[in-house]
Parts: structure tokens; sequence; C-alpha cells
């Protein structure tokens, strides 16, 4: 008896069913089941994303192997395929970065400014640097991280857009090598998940560098650092995006006088000419003695 032919549809809903079955964790470049099953299917195949789906599936065993690894390794599609989209454009990415996920490349849409000297703080697989030197075409792009396994990445990314006459990447901690260098834009999504939320991640997590994702206890060891050092390297006028995932209530209770505009849940800009200094609420000293002083005899 001959065997129907499965179709791409069949083939993306049967996945979809297995994945779902899995209960994995969606959120590195989908969100869910079924989108994952598509992105695994069509890039298996070697297809468009907007393939003609009625088209026969052929070379179907070519899925089989992927299915198992994302279900029984846990292994996030991007790794598995070298290659992640943001904002339409893709990447090459590996183990030396977390995979692009960022909502910044939504907030340089809306900016009401265009810059002409930016600078990408943490900038992994440069997948910001690119963007922005993308959205404008007249800028200079610093791109900082302090590992130099993602800067290896994220020039061969650069090279692949071919950007390399208006990017230039550096390794530094935070500002550290940037001199007195100073911009119109910066550009951060640094690390910043907690301590106790680093305990609990998904396997998925774990195929990412630690580094690119641990915050500290409060998730702010860094994002203090930029939100502190920002003003030094900013031009009058010059704005600070920076991105903290869920930490914005982290951000309001270290900074409560702080006038960052929150353009979304997860993104706020700073723009320290035109208001005052965002300081760091310190912790109550102890009445009558300094913290930490010695005990009078
Ligand atoms: C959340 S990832 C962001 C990567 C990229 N910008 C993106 O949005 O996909 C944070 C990046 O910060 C880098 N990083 C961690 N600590 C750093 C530091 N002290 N100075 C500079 N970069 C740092 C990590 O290596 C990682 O590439």
């Amino acid at each position: 008896m001959r065997r129907s032919k499965t179709s791409l549809e069949e083939l993306i809903l049967q996945t979809e069913r297995r994945l779902r079955a899995a209960r994995l964790h969606y959120g590195h470049g989908t969100d869910n089941a079924h989108d994952e099953a598509a992105w695994l299917v069509l890039r298996a195949l070697g297809l468009p994303f907007d393939a003609d789906l009625k088209a026969e599936a052929r070379h179907a065993d070519r899925v089989e192997r992927l299915i198992h690894r994302r279900i029984k390794e846990r292994v996030p599609l991007a790794y598995l395929f070298g290659e992640a989209w943001l904002d339409g454009l893709a990447f090459h990415v590996d183990r030396r970065v977390i995979i692009p996920r960022s909502h910044i490349p939504f907030v340089l849409k809306k900016l009401p400014v265009a810059p002409r000297r930016i600078l990408d703080l943490c900038t992994g697989s440069g997948c910001l640097a690119i963007l922005a030197a993308r959205a404008f075409p007249r800028a200079r792009v610093d791109a900082a991280d302090l590992s130099a396994p993602a800067l290896a990445v994220a020039r061969k990314n650069v090279s692949r857009h071919r950007l390399a006459r208006r990017i230039t990447l550096l390794k530094s901690d935070l500002f550290e090598a940037l001199g007195g260098a100073r911009y119109d834009l910066i550009v951060t999504n640094p690390p910043y998940v907690t301590t106790a939320s680093m305990r609990k991640l998904p396997p998925e997590y774990r195929y990412e560098p630690g580094i690119a994702l641990a915050g500290g206890r409060d998730g702010l060891e860094l994002v203090s650092r930029i939100i502190e050092e920002s003003p030094a390297h900013l031009d009058a006028g010059g704005l600070l995006v920076c991105e903290v995932g869920d930490g914005r209530k982290a951000v309001e209770r270290a900074y409560p006088r702080a006038p960052f505009a929150w353009v979304l849940p997860e993104v706020f800009i700073y723009e320290p000419s035109r208001t005052r200094a965002a300081s760091r609420r310190r912790p109550r000293r102890a009445r009558g003695r300094a913290a930490g002083s010695p005990r009078a005899a």
C-alpha cells in the first residue's frame, strides 16, 4: 500500500504536538509551540519562512534529529541552527553569546532624535549595534563587551552585515576602556537576572553564557553602574536606553526619585542633562553610630 505524502503543514502540526507534550520553555526566538515547530521544520528543510505549506515535506527525516535535541537536551533552536532573528534581521549565534531577544529595536524606531555617536554597551552578538547602525545610517557606533568570545561573534555579525566601517568593537568592563568618549545615545541590554532567579532558570537558559545573564543579588549590579556612570559619557541632550527585563520594581526601589521614562515595561530612557542626576537610595545607617564603625568602649 502506498503511503500518502506528508505536507509541510502536517509535519509542522505533528512537530507542534510533540513539542507541546514535552513542556518546553519558549522565549529564545518564539514564544509558543506552533511558531517553534514552524521554525524547526522550515529551517531544517532549508525552506524560507514564507514557503507554501501545502507542499510535500521532502527529507522529513532531517527534522527528527533536531526534534530529539530540542526535546531531550532542551537546546534552544537558535543554537541548533547557529542563527537567530531580531527585528527581521538574521544574526549568527553560538554558545558564546546570548540569543538576541531585546526590546530595544522597537524603542530605536520611536526615538525623537537621530543620534550621530552611539554606544552599545554589553553588545553580545552585536545585534543592537547593528540595528542601531542601520536605523541611523549617518551614525558611528562603538560596541563594547567584557567577553572576548562574545566580541568574536559580534565581529562575525558586523562583517556579515557589512558595517565594519561604522561599528567599532571594544573589549571593556562597561565604560572602563572608553576613556572620555561621549555619545548622544547609549543603548544597553545588560545582565539583570537576580541570583535567586538564576537558580530557577529553565534548562534552555543553561546553554547561554552566565556572564550574559547574572546581575547579582537584586539584578542591578551592572544596571546601577550604568545609570551612575552614563552621565559622564553622554553629551547634552544625550539619552541612555536601558533594558532591565522584569527589574522595573527593583530599579524604582533603588532610585525612588529618578527621572526615568518607562517607554516599555522592560525599558527606560534616562536623559541626565535635562533631569536631575539619578542617585541610588543608600541603605539606612544605624542610629547613633555610623554602620560598621567600632562600638564605643
Ligand atoms: C544580556 S546580554 C546582551 C547582549 C546583546 N546586547 C543582546 O541584546 O542580545 C549582556 C552582555 O553583557 C556582557 N557583559 C557582562 N558583564 C559585562 C561588563 N562588566 N562589561 C561589559 N559587558 C559585560 C555579556 O558578555 C553579554 O554579552
